[in-house]
Order: C-alpha cells, then sequence, then structure tokens
C-alpha cells in the first residue's frame, strides 16, 4: 500500500466501544465526504468490526490496530496476532506507542519482535518513538529516538521499508495539553530523516514521519506545515467527530 501524505491517524487508545464507534462515523462519514492523503483510525480492538462495517463503500478511510502480539497463535490469553488483525480487515498496526512502553512495560525487544510480525502479516508498521521529560531536559531526545529505531532495524530488510512509518510523540506532550512546537517537532523529525538515511539511505525517503502529542483542531495546520512532518498521530481530539473531520480535512 502506497502511503499518501499528509497521513493523518487517530488513536482511539480505550475509548469508544461498539456503538460509540457507529454513532462516531455517522457523524464524521459525512464531515469528510473524501478524504485526501491517508486518514485511519486505530480503535480498540472489540470496535474493529463495527468501525469495519460503518466504513464499507469508503475505501479512502482505513483501519488498523493498536497493539499485537508476535505469536501467530497459541496460549497468550487477551492478545491478538498481527494475522488476525490483518484478517479482520487492518492495514496498519501501532508498535512501540509510548503508553505501551510506560505503562506497560514493553522493551525495545518487544517492539522490534511486534515490528517483524506486522510486516510477516502484510500490514504497515506505524513505529511510534518518544522522549520522556527527564530525558529531554537531560539532553537526551536524539539519542532516545535514535535508540528505539535502532531497535527495530536489524530486523528490517530494504523491502520492508515501504511499509514502515515513524511517529514521533514526545511522551511530555502526550495527553497532557503540552505540544511540542512546530520547531521542537520538526528538529526531531530531521534528526529522524538523518538517521533513516543514514541507515538505509536513499530507500527510506519513502518512511513518512507523523508528529503526535495533544495535536488540535487549532495547533495542527501549522504541526503540519512544519518541515519534515508528514502527517499526525491523534489521540484526544480523534475522538470527537467534528474536531477530527476539521484536522483530516486542514480546515482547522
Ligand atoms: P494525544 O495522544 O493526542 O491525546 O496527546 C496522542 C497519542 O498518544 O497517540
Amino acid at each position: 500500500m502506497t502511503l499518501v501524505a499528509p497521513i493523518i491517524a487517530g488513536n482511539w487508545k480505550l475509548n469508544h466501544g461498539p456503538p460509540e464507534t457507529k454513532r462516531f462515523f455517522e457523524r464524521f462519514l459525512p464531515l469528510l465526504p473524501a478524504a485526501t492523503g491517508t486518514v485511519a483510525f486505530f480503535p480498540p480492538a472489540i470496535s474493529f468490526a463495527s468501525a469495519r462495517e460503518a466504513l464499507a463503500g469508503r475505501s479512502d478511510v482505513l483501519l488498523g490496530v493498536q497493539n499485537v502480539h508476535w505469536e501467530t497463535e497459541g496460549a497468550f490469553t487477551g492478545e491478538i496476532s498481527a494475522r488476525m488483525a490483518a484478517d479482520a480487515g487492518a492495514a496498519f498496526a501501532l508498535v512501540g506507542h509510548s503508553e505501551r512502553r510506560h505503562l506497560f512495560g514493553e522493551t525495545d525487544t518487544d517492539t522490534a519482535l511486534k515490528t517483524r510480525a506486522v510486516l510477516d502479516a502484510g500490514m504497515t508498521v506505524i513505529l511510534c518513538v518518544g522522549e520522556t521529560l527527564e530525558e529531554r531536559e537531560a539532553g537526551l531526545a536524539f539519542n532516545v529516538v535514535e535508540r528505539q529505531i535502532d531497535a527495530v532495524s536489524g530486523i528490517l530488510d530494504s523491502s520492508d521499508l515501504q511499509r514502515l512509518a515513524i511517529a514521533y510523540e514526545p511522551v511530555w506532550a502526550i495527553g497532557t495539553g503540552r505540544t511540542a512546537s512546530p520547531a521542537d517537532a520538526s528538529e526531531v523529525h530531521g534528526h529522524l530523516r538523518a538517521v533513516l538515511d543514514e541507515r538505509w539511505g536513499d530507500e527510506a525517503r519513502t518512511i513518512p514521519i507523523l508528529y503526535g502529542g495533544s495535536v488540535k483542531p487549532d495547533n495542527s495546520a501549522e504541526l503540519l506545515a512544519a518541515p519534515d512532518v508528514d502527517g499526525l498521530l491523534v489521540g484526544g481530539a480523534s475522538l470527537d467527530a467534528e474536531s477530527f473531520a476539521a484536522i483530516c480535512s486542514g480546515r482547522a
């Protein structure tokens, strides 16, 4: 699948069960008659089928899952596999979201295993990277995102790069209302671009870099216009149909 920029993705986290999902799309779809660029939602796994049903006939709006296990099947209570997600119609999976890393103890090794599983299932990975406030204040933002990229680089070969996107999500900006300025975002995106270039050369040019962390209708346009920002990963503001439609249509 070719990712057309800008990529605007809504991560619903633990919000919107099946009935709310149906209601959301009844409001949202008329507000976005045709998506330009790539629009994708990451509903909770239990709401995935409702989202898919609501999106019948709307091939311009894609779906993904928030998390997968790297095993294909077996005794792993509570988990879903990348293969199952792909079979259900997911085009994407988030890997390494900061809530997975910091609330659920996901390690760099886990993100590498999950990245491989998602690619092997034929989906596109959105690999989330980002530093905590403490790491930023210690001047380590670049080192942290570089380490998080390198954790997966060993399991990728050049044919995988077409199905990889990076989301820079500074932990201090997620759900806090404290957005990185366009200049802050661009600075780290520029560094990520240089790291990708160093690791894979020209073939990495297609890898989009999204920004995430307190994106709202009133700051989305300036973030999207910042150098090296190819899309947005939106949490809280993606739960409201009007807000997210405004972000997607650039009408914000
Ligand atoms: P937020 O979440 O927009 O609510 O800060 C972003 C994310 O975690 O992906």
